[in-house]
């Protein structure tokens, strides 16, 4: 089971987005509250349209409320200065997408490198040899030891999929945000992807938080949300 007590490292309190479109207010997260524990994997699960995406996000500082607060272990980032908050948000959050956004003309271990040649990373001041070394050695985890100079257009979407989670992980984040990571996934990959975050939890106790429509990660994990309209409508720890 999992450990709920003590702190979160993680929480919503009362987040709020809006979006105007025109004359009209769209409220996209309606007073969402939610805890996230250290160690965690949380599952929001909602359908198209739920405001997964928005939540995940606002969660990981690439959006701002429109009102209430993001807390990080207990630190209020509603109201961090922009630079803090970039700083926060590329050392403690590890992000993938669903449509994977790896670049085109690089390779895939340069590709899982890109975020250490960002500012704020503290692997910026470590050699490139380290980096690298560490990058091959983490592809080679993920079963690309084979795939290394591979352009994204010469891997399939699973392969793809894993380097992302590579370079989510090369700056050795806290918390691993992922949206839809199997979206863009046949049924097989699309477990095998699952089973490597669960299996990156498992071995390096990282807290993950999945959003998804698929229902099929709602069996396997201890804490479920469901989001609906902005809502949570249902939060179960098991
Ligand atoms: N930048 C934006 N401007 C206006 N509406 C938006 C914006 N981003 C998202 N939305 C709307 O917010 C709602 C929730 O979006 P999203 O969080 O992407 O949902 P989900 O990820 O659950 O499919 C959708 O109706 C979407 O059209
Ligand atoms: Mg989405």
């Amino acid at each position: 089971m999992t450990e709920t007590s003590g702190n979160p490292i993680l929480s919503a309190k009362d987040v709020c987005k809006e979006y105007k479109i025109g004359k009209t207010l769209l409220r996209v997260l309606n007073g969402i509250n939610l805890d996230i524990h250290e160690g965690e994997v949380v599952i929001v699960l909602g359908a198209s349209g739920a405001g997964k995406s928005t939540l995940l996000h606002t969660l990981g500082m690439l959006d701002t409320p429109t009102s209430g607060s993001v807390y990080l272990k207990g630190e209020n980032l509603s109201i961090a200065k922009q630079s803090e908050l970039a700083a926060k948000r590329n050392s403690v959050f590890g992000f993938v997408f669903q449509f994977y956004y790896l670049l085109p003309d690089f390779n895939a271990l340069e590709n899982v490198l890109m975020p250490c040649l960002i500012g704020n990373s503290v692997y910026k001041a470590k050699s490139k040899r380290e980096n690298t070394e560490k990058a091959i050695e983490l592809l080679q985890r993920v079963g690309l030891g084979n795939r290394i100079h591979h352009r994204p257009d010469e891997l399939s979407g699973g392969e793809k999929q894993r380097v992302a989670i590579v370079r989510a992980l090369i700056n050795d984040p806290e918390i691993l945000l992922c949206d839809e990571p199997t979206g863009n996934l046949d049924t097989h990959t699309g477990r095998e992807i699952q089973e490597l975050i669960w299996e990156l939890n498992d071995r390096t106790k990282k807290t993950v938080v999945i959003v998804t429509h698929d229902e099929r990660f709602a069996k396997s994990t201890e804490c479920v949300v469901r989001i609906a309209d902005g809502k949570i409508v249902n939060c179960a720890r098991n």
